[in-house]
């Protein structure tokens, strides 16, 4: 595929891959539940380009993670990638597409952290979610796509997966007092 990290970031002036625009909640198509992909459409070049193109949306935004609906298309399809070094996961997640995504729950252990969206600016809220998960799907290349994540990445692959059955962070959250702008959280540490 043609990305490329530059810099540890994203580079997002690989020639003829545009910036998608990301629809804000309030956009019928971030309710809906999303179309699955046969192998043979996801190795189409219509779709090969799609998620080229919410590969460089998301570096773009800053993003984790970014789904179907997320650049308007009624397609079950997510990317995810971040940088190594960040202070939000040192570690870094490896650039990742996943058509048709199902979850299995590991264990029954669950953590609660601030989870944001691009679909949802400004705002942060606490998220519980499993700790640790399979996920099963297909890759960008039309075969089975299958792997365990836990912690940070299995709570960006929830978050995803959610936004494919046309569900939000908010939906998650238990209450919305944790609910929050991000400009005032900084101010107050
Ligand atoms: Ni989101």
């Amino acid at each position: 595929m043609l990305w490329i990290w530059q810099n540890d970031r994203m580079s997002a002036k690989i020639v003829g891959v545009g910036i998608r625009k990301v629809t804000q909640l309030g956009h019928p198509v971030l309710r809906k539940t999303l179309r699955r992909l046969t192998p043979e459409e996801i190795r189409s070049a219509e779709i090969q380009r799609l998620i080229q193109e919410m590969a460089v949306t998301m570096a773009e935004y800053d993003g984790v993670g970014i789904a179907g609906n997320q650049v308007g298309e009624d397609l079950s399809v997510f990317v995810m990638g971040l940088p190594k070094g960040t202070k939000r996961h040192p570690d870094g997640i490896a650039l990742t597409v996943v058509f048709n995504p199902v979850i299995r729950p590991i264990g029954d252990d669950f953590e609660e952290d601030w989870e944001g969206c691009l679909s949802v600016p400004e705002l942060r809220g606490m998220v519980r979610r499993h700790k640790k998960l399979e996920l099963i799907g297909y890759g960008p290349d039309g075969k089975p796509f299958k792997k365990i994540y836990e912690g940070f990445p299995a709570r960006v692959v929830q978050h995803e997966t959610d936004h494919l059955n046309g569900l939000v962070y908010l939906d998650r959250m238990d209450g919305l007092k944790t609910l929050a702008y991000m400009n005032e959280m900084g101010r107050r540490g």
